[in-house]
C-alpha cells in the first residue's frame, strides 16, 4: 500500500498564489485611492468607487460612529435616495453596523432583511447574498464601519479576504483621521490668521483712531476759545493723521501688516517717541544702546507694536510725567524697556476682559518673538515693561542683513 501523503496539488497552490496577489493588488489600489489629496468627501468617493469595482460589490457605504452612540452614513454607492434618507442615522445598539462600530470585528449577514426591517423599506431592489460589515479603525479606536452588499459570498473570494477587509478598514480609518486632523489644522490656521488680523487692527488702525480722537478734542477746545490759528493747526494734523490711517488701512488690506520704515526699526521708534512726546506733553527719553540691529522684518514689527501699545497705554491710563524707552543688546539677547512714573496698575490681570486687549496682544507678540515680557507695577509707583528676546544673527552678507 502506498504511504498516505498530503502534498498540495500544484493547481491549488497556483490558485492561492493568484488570490494572494489579487489581495495585495486590492490593498495597493485602496491605499493609492486613499492617499490622493482632497477633501474627506472626495476621498470616500474615490475609495467606494475603487472598492466596489475591486470586489464586485453591488453597493457599499461608510458609516461613522457619533458621540451620542449612533452611526451616521457619510458616503455610499448604489443605494437609492429614499434608502439613504431613512438610513442616515441609526442607533448603534440594534444591528451589525452598530455592533461592529462599538465592539469591532467583521460581521457577515445573509441578505439585508434585518436592515430593511429597521429602515422600513428594502435596502436594494433585489436583495444581495451577503451584507458585510467591517470596522473602520484608527489605532485602537473604532471610528465606524464600512458595508459591502455582495452577490458573491465572501468565502468564495478566498480565505484571506476577511483579513484583507479588516486591513482596508484600517487604511480607511487612517485616511479619515488624517483628513480630520488636516481640517482641524486648517480651522486652527484660520483662527490664528483672524487673531493676527485682529491684533494688527488693534495696534495700527485703532491706535490711529485714538490719536485722532485726541486731536479732535484739541480742535474742539481751540474752536471754543475761538483760537483760529490753533484750530487750523489741529485741523491740519487731523487731516494728516487721517491720511496716515487711510494708508495704514490700505497696507493692512494688502499685507495684513504694516511695514517698518525703510530706514529701520530704530529711526521708526525714534519717530514714534518724538511724536508721543509732542502730542502728550510727557517728557520722554529714548536711548538706543544697540549696535547694529539684526532683526527680521517680522521681529521688527513685533517689537515696534509692543512698544507702541506700551506708549499708548501710558498716554491713556498712566497720567505719567516722565517716560523712558531703552533699547539694548548683548550679542543675541535684546532688551526693550519702557518705564513711566504714572499711577501704576491696580493689578495686572492675566485675563483682562476682551475690550482690554493691549496687554494680551503684547504677550502674544512676545510669544512670537519667543521672548519674555515682564510687567512690573505698583499703584502710585509707575509701570515698567521689560521685553527680552533672543535673535541670532541673520544669515546672508552682513551688509544686507544689518539694519539700525
Ligand atoms: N502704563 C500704564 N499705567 C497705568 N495703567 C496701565 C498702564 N498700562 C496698562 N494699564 C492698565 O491696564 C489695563 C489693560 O491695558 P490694555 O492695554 O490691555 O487695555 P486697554 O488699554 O484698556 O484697552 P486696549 O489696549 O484694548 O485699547 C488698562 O485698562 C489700564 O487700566
Ligand atoms: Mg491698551
Amino acid at each position: 500500500m502506498q504511504e498516505p501523503t498530503s502534498p498540495k496539488p500544484a493547481q491549488t497552490q497556483a490558485v492561492r498564489l493568484a488570490r494572494k496577489t489579487q489581495s495585495l493588488d486590492i490593498l495597493y489600489e485602496i491605499a493609492t485611492s486613499l492617499s490622493q489629496p482632497g477633501s474627506l468627501e472626495q476621498l470616500l468617493d474615490g475609495f467606494l468607487d475603487t472598492f466596489i469595482e475591486l470586489v464586485d460589490a453591488r453597493a457599499a457605504s461608510v458609516r461613522l460612529a457619533t458621540a451620542d452612540g449612533q452611526t451616521r452614513l457619510i458616503a455610499s454607492r448604489g443605494l437609492a435616495p429614499e434608502v439613504l434618507e431613512r438610513d442616515r442615522l441609526m442607533p448603534a445598539g440594534g444591528c451589525p453596523c452598530g455592533w461592529a462600530a462599538s465592539e469591532g470585528g467583521l460581521r457577515i449577514q445573509r441578505g439585508t432583511a434585518p436592515c430593511a426591517a429597521l429602515i422600513g423599506r428594502p435596502m436594494l431592489e433585489r436583495d444581495c447574498t451577503e451584507f458585510v460589515v467591517v470596522p473602520v479603525q484608527y489605532q485602537d479606536r473604532i471610528l465606524g464601519v464600512y458595508n459591502l452588499f455582495l452577490d458573491r459570498p465572501l468565502a468564495a473570494m478566498g480565505e484571506d479576504m476577511p483579513d484583507l477587509l479588516i486591513s482596508v478598514g484600517r487604511h480607511l480609518g487612517l485616511a479619515i483621521e488624517k483628513a480630520r486632523l488636516e481640517s482641524e489644522a486648517r480651522r486652527f490656521a484660520i483662527m490664528e490668521e483672524r487673531n493676527i488680523i485682529g491684533n494688527e487692527l488693534h495696534d495700527s488702525l485703532a491706535q490711529s483712531l485714538i490719536g485722532m480722537r485726541l486731536q479732535l478734542k484739541l480742535l474742539g477746545e481751540s474752536l471754543e476759545r475761538k483760537d483760529i490759528g490753533a484750530a487750523q493747526y489741529e485741523a491740519t494734523r487731523l487731516r494728516r493723521a487721517m491720511t496716515q490711517a487711510n494708508a495704514d488701512l490700505r497696507d493692512l488690506l494688502t499685507n495684513y501688516r504694516l511695514k517698518i520704515d525703510e530706514a529701520g526699526l530704530v529711526p521708526t521708534i525714534a519717530n514714534l517717541v518724538e511724536r508721543f512726546g509732542r502730542e502728550t506733553g510727557i517728557e520722554v527719553y529714548f536711548q538706543n544702546d544697540c549696535g547694529a540691529l539684526a532683526l527680521t522684518p517680522a521681529q521688527e514689527i513685533q517689537v515696534f507694536y509692543i512698544l507702541q501699545e506700551a506708549l499708548t497705554n501710558i498716554r491713556k491710563h498712566s497720567g505719567a510725567h516722565n517716560v523712558r524707552v531703552l533699547l539694548n543688546n548683548e550679542d543675541d539677547l535684546y532688551t526693550v524697556l519702557i518705564e513711566d512714573d504714572g499711577l501704576g496698575m491696580a493689578g495686572i490681570a492675566e485675563n483682562m476682559p476682551v475690550e482690554h486687549a493691549g496687554l494680551a496682544i503684547m504677550r502674544e507678540r512676545t510669544e512670537r518673538l519667543q521672548g519674555q515680557i515682564v510687567i512690573e507695577s505698583e499703584p502710585g509707583e509707575g509701570t515698567r515693561i521689560v521685553l527680552i528676546f533672543n535673535a541670532p544673527p541673520l544669515a546672508g552678507p552682513p551688509a544686507a542683513a544689518v539694519r539700525g
